[in-house]
């Protein structure tokens, strides 16, 4: 969703800006705009669409050396030219970026329109312009905490004005804001992407936290005026993580980056001497491992899919009852949260707003929560107590691919971690940490097969609806399969447990509604035949991902077999592929699909 880009330094701005923005573009924004401080003053663009769009509108002349930008994901007001952002106070000096909600905006506006202000845009975040246009304080930091005090809402936000043109002043309060540190030349963004190619020496601020950078200087201090310690770590992406690589979008390259990704997040966790993993960032001893009578995981989209893989590796590794929820729908309604159950919060990006909002409510109630999630030092890596990482690398298109395949991985190791506390014996840990370490090399099998599957892709790409079916470990998949589906290629997808068939969906199965059946070689495998036999006798057409060729099936993607537990993460991948083809044969946008956003930052 929104983006923010700001640099102040010797260069020309606009070109780094646009560049910034360039790589935001992934999260998902409808439209563009800049703000550059001159010797004229301040001079902003701004464009509905995409940053090519921007940059065709920049004027020639649009020189400076500070400056912000913003891709917009439209909240309050259409997406057009006049809503992107930046947004300017009456006097045309102050610009303001701000991703987030401002919930009390109405007021503010109403109050500000009374005392005689007109308001250009119908956003919420044009309020902040003008209450730093009229704050009358003599600094900038002073003017801009003299308007965050009249906000409730969310922000991460940064101010440039025409009378301190040394500076950006930024703010965060449940936004994301990270300064990047340079050599006489400072930068700022929401995101580390838009950074890593300029430095790896980041600051990232917390909530309540703001920051003043200069070219040569960068100070940071909370909202309340007193200095905060913030120095400077290093990002661990390359900048090469987020180009192409060669591949036609992010999609095909995340999806063909997974056996090494999956290498990643088995590195240095694995202790052969116990049959066990060491998980440095856990926080919690054996004795409070033990002490867990329940696992809840909360998370969203295709994090919440993880989850459900995830709980059944803790049920069947630790004996542990577990489930995994929607963490949007957990909030809302008023969850009984019990000390004795262990929260853990899933997500790619550390940004979900709902996930987010879960982890806060369950802390203040007391839990202890972990986080399964990608992006070190994101928002929800440190408001959780301890967790793990997935060491997944930057994940561009907005449908997750190797992220998920990553993220079950890392449930596979809490799960053996926390099995290995209880009663999983000292032989099962051992099968499970060897079936770990066949994964990265059965995926390069399954990979391998891409053209077979994509024929598969072109024989499936003229349904209108498809249903995906497994029974209990494949069922996630299904549920996975079936909305990397919808995503990308727009075809309705529903799944459901194979064992629910007769009980309603049956009723849609005819030669036009094909059903792919996720068929593992496990103690259910005769039920699931039975199901391929009830929709064949309906002539539905089936694709079986299994073990082995399914007789009963149209076609059969036959994966490689690991151990029971861990089938789920090798069954997923050949459908991430045909999802990709199907999209691809259609010839939609995707990496970009249309109406979503890489990571869902409001409500
Ligand atoms: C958005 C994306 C999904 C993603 C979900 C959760 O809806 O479009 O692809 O699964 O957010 O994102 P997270 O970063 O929390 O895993």
């Amino acid at each position: 969703m929104c983006g923010i880009v700001g640099y102040i330094g010797k260069r020309d701005v606009a070109p780094l800006l646009l560049e910034g923005l360039q790589r935001l573009e992934y999260r998902g924004y409808d439209s563009a705009g800049v703000a550059v401080c001159g010797k004229s003053g301040l001079k902003t663009v701004k464009a509905k669409g995409r940053v090519r769009e921007l940059d065709a509108k920049l004027p020639k002349r649009f020189a400076g050396s500070v400056g912000i930008a913003h891709t917009r994901w439209a909240t309050h007001g259409a997406p057009n030219d006049v809503n992107a952002h930046p947004h300017l106070d009456s006097e045309g000096k102050v610009a303001v970026v701000h991703n987030g909600i401002i919930d009390n905006a109405s007021e503010l506006r109403a109050k500000l329109t009374a005392d005689g202000v007109e308001f250009a845009s119908e956003t919420d975040s044009e309020v902040l312009a003008h209450l730093v246009g009229r704050s009358e304080a003599e600094t900038l930091e002073e003017k801009v905490r003299h308007a965050l005090r009249s906000i409730e809402g969310t922000y991460g936000i940064a101010v440039l004005h025409a009378d301190f043109p040394d500076r950006i002043v930024v703010a965060r309060n449940g936004s994301p804001v990270v300064l990047g540190i340079g050599e006489k030349e400072m930068f700022v963004s929401s995101d580390v992407a838009a950074l890593v190619s300029h430095t790896r020496q980041v600051v990232t601020l917390d909530d309540g936290e703001m920051a003043t950078i200069k070219a040569d200087d960068y100070r940071t201090y909370t909202t309340e005026g007193s200095r905060t310690s913030a120095s400077p770590t290093t990002v661990e992406w390359e900048a090469e993580s987020y180009d192409m690589g060669g591949h036609d979008t992010y999609m095909h390259k995340e999806i063909s980056e997974q056996a090494d990704a999956v290498d990643r997040v088995l590195r240095g966790r694995i202790d052969d001497r116990f049959s066990t993993v060491r998980l440095g960032g856990l926080n919690l001893d054996a004795r409070e491992a033990r002490a867990v009578r329940r696992v809840k995981i909360l998370g969203c989209g295709t994090s919440y899919h993880a989850g459900l893989i995830g709980a059944g590796l803790i049920e069947s590794l630790a004996r542990v009852p577990a489930d995994s929820e929607p963490a949007s729908e957990f909030r809302y309604r008023n969850p009984v949260v019990d000390p004795d159950t262990l929260y853990i919060a899933v997500s790619q990006s550390g940004e979900t707003y709902d996930v987010l909002a879960a982890v806060q409510e369950l802390k203040r109630k007391g839990a202890r929560v972990l986080g399964v999630v990608n992006v070190v030092g994101s928002a929800i890596a440190r408001e959780t107590d301890g967790g793990v990482y997935v060491h997944a690398g930057p994940e561009v298109c907005v449908v997750s691919t190797k992220c998920f395949t990553n993220t079950v991985v890392a449930f596979a190791l809490l799960a053996l971690h926390l099995g290995r506390t209880r009663d999983l014996s000292v032989a099962d840990g051992k099968r499970i940490i060897e079936g770990l370490r066949r994964l990265p090399a059965q995926i390069s099998e399954i990979l391998e097969r891409e053209d077979e599957i994509e024929r598969l892709a072109h024989e499936y790409a003229d349904a209108r609806s498809m249903m995906f079916i497994g029974r209990v470990r494949g069922y996630p998949v299904a549920l996975e399969a079936s909305l990397k589906l919808k995503e990308i290629s727009y075809i309705h997808a529903e799944a459901y447990p194979a064992s629910e068939l007769k009980h309603g969906p049956l009723a849609l199965i005819e030669p036009a509604m094909p059903t792919v059946a996720v068929v593992p070689d496990d103690d259910l495998l005769e039920k699931n035949r039975a199901a391929l036999e009830e929709i064949k006798a309906r002539s539905g057409r089936i694709l079986a991902v299994a073990h082995r060729e399914q007789e009963k099936a149209d076609h059969t993607i036959v994966v490689p077999r690991n151990e029971v537990e861990l089938d789920p993460i090798l069954m997923g991948i050949p459908l991430q592929l045909l999802a990709y083809h199907t999209a691809l044969a259609l010839g939609r946008d995707i990496d970009k699909p249309r109406n979503l956003a890489k990571s869902v930052t409001v409500e």
